[in-house]
């Protein structure tokens, strides 16, 4: 019998059967008869590597206690102490902590935080301002948030618009700069994915301009939302893709690597001036946000083994490592004339291969993943701009068997 699953951001008329895995270990996922390497992370999740001993350990320990609870009126110890901890590891100023479940809907959270703000202070500002070739999740609001597409053309009818600022390349930032300062005077908030946008194609930009927005931002008291939900937990080689900028925002959003990429959990920190806005006996000034799992207790009996990890374990040398041995890899791409934007931020990397119809749709990305599926690797090209972005633990002769099989690829497609 065929399977009843909808798998999600797939053609199933192109891709009939999901390939089933039984296991996760480290770098790798097992499958009935064979082993993929995790060259992205299952979708820029994990971060130590699959099935960390210590969140395993801490996952066991929350099950045995209590499971779930709902979190209107009541709390407990996971999600307290969990929330204390990020508080003192997020950047300046980050003083409240609302739990969700998915970077959607983490970013679902900053856009109504943000909105919730200016009306309870009185202010019309309702605009939000984002960048071109965004992505911030598929839930309505983070769609419209994010670049406009193939993939959400049917649901444009209900999409918001924003305020769209070029995406700041080095030879445009000065216009970014000068839309967003046009743009922000009365503006709610500009969100932005900082340093990199993943799903727009591990785009990058420097730290210089990230700072300069959010200086813009102080200015005309637009409040700054960084959607950290791919970049928080080291992937850009700081814990925080912000550090880079030596700036704080008025609104973190962080998720997939925040319980070491384990369970669904996603939070949304805040600055205590947010947090005023919506304090009153007045009941109509609520944050009207919920899920029905939110805070889990074991999911964040499995972040807070994640930070514990952080703080006990030599990621950050681990990182370091990770991103020269990626830098070093990338050598052979640089010039080679059947690639282009050979590029890296952090433990990311990503090419793109020169082919007629470059862009998401491109031909060769279900192609792509199939050979690289055949030589037990697990890409998963953005149309043609290939990524490679591992978890921690991942070695050099692991890395060595993706760079070899994306040459290979160049030989066959490009
Ligand atoms: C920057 C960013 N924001 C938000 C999301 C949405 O996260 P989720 O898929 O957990 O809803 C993603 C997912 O890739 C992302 O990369």
């Amino acid at each position: 019998m065929t399977s009843p699953v909808w798998h999600p951001f797939t053609q199933h008329a192109l891709v009939p059967e999901a390939t089933l895995i039984t296991h996760g270990e480290g770098a790798w996922l097992k499958t009935g008869k064979s082993k993929l390497l995790d060259a992205i992370s299952s979708w820029w999740v994990i971060t130590h590597g699959h099935r960390h001993p210590k969140i395993v350990e801490a996952i066991k320990t929350q099950a045995d206690g209590l499971d779930q609870v709902i979190f209107a009126g009541f709390t407990h110890q996971p999600a307290e102490d969990l929330a204390r901890a990020l508080v003192t590891i997020a950047p300046q100023g980050l003083a409240r902590v609302f739990y969700s479940d998915s970077g959607s809907t983490s970013v679902e959270v900053a856009l109504k935080m943000a909105l919730g703000f200016w009306k309870n202070k009185g202010e019309d500002r309702t605009r939000i301002i984002a960048l071109e070739h965004a992505y911030h999740g598929d839930t309505v609001g983070t769609m419209s948030a994010g670049a406009r597409g193939v993939y959400n053309a049917a649901y444009a009818p209900l999409l918001f618009d924003v305020v769209r600022l070029p995406f700041p390349a080095a030879e445009r930032e000065r216009q970014t700069l000068d839309q967003l300062k046009a743009a922000a005077a009365n503006a709610a908030a500009l969100i932005v994915e900082p340093l990199i946008l993943g799903a727009g194609g591990m785009l990058i930009y420097s730290a210089d301009v990230l700072r300069d927005m959010a200086a813009i931002c102080r200015q005309t008291g637009t409040l700054l939302i960084l959607d950290e939900v791919m970049t928080g937990f080291g992937r850009t080689g700081t814990l925080f893709a912000c550090e880079q900028a030596g700036i704080a925002p008025d609104i973190l959003c962080l998720a997939k690597g925040l319980t070491g990429g384990s369970l669904p959990l996603a939070v949304t920190l805040c600055t205590e001036e947010i947090f005023a806005a919506h304090y009153s006996t007045d009941r109509s000034r609520t944050f009207f946000h919920s899920s029905s799992f939110t805070a889990n207790p074991i999911a964040c009996a499995a972040a807070r083994a994640n930070l514990e990890i952080w703080r006990g374990e030599p990621v950050r040398e681990r990182i370091t490592a990770l991103a020269a041995r990626q830098e070093e890899r990338l050598a052979r791409f640089r010039g080679d004339a059947r690639f282009e934007n050979v590029r890296r931020l952090g433990t990311i990397t990503a090419l793109d291969l020169k082919v007629p119809d470059a862009g998401y749709l491109a031909n060769v990305a279900p192609e792509l993943m199939k050979f690289f599926q055949a030589r037990d690797i697990l890409l998963r090209p953005l149309g043609n701009t290939i990524y490679v972005l591992p978890p921690y633990c991942v070695t050099a002769a692991e890395l060595d068997l993706v760079y070899d099989a994306i040459l290979e690829a160049a030989g066959k497609f490009a």
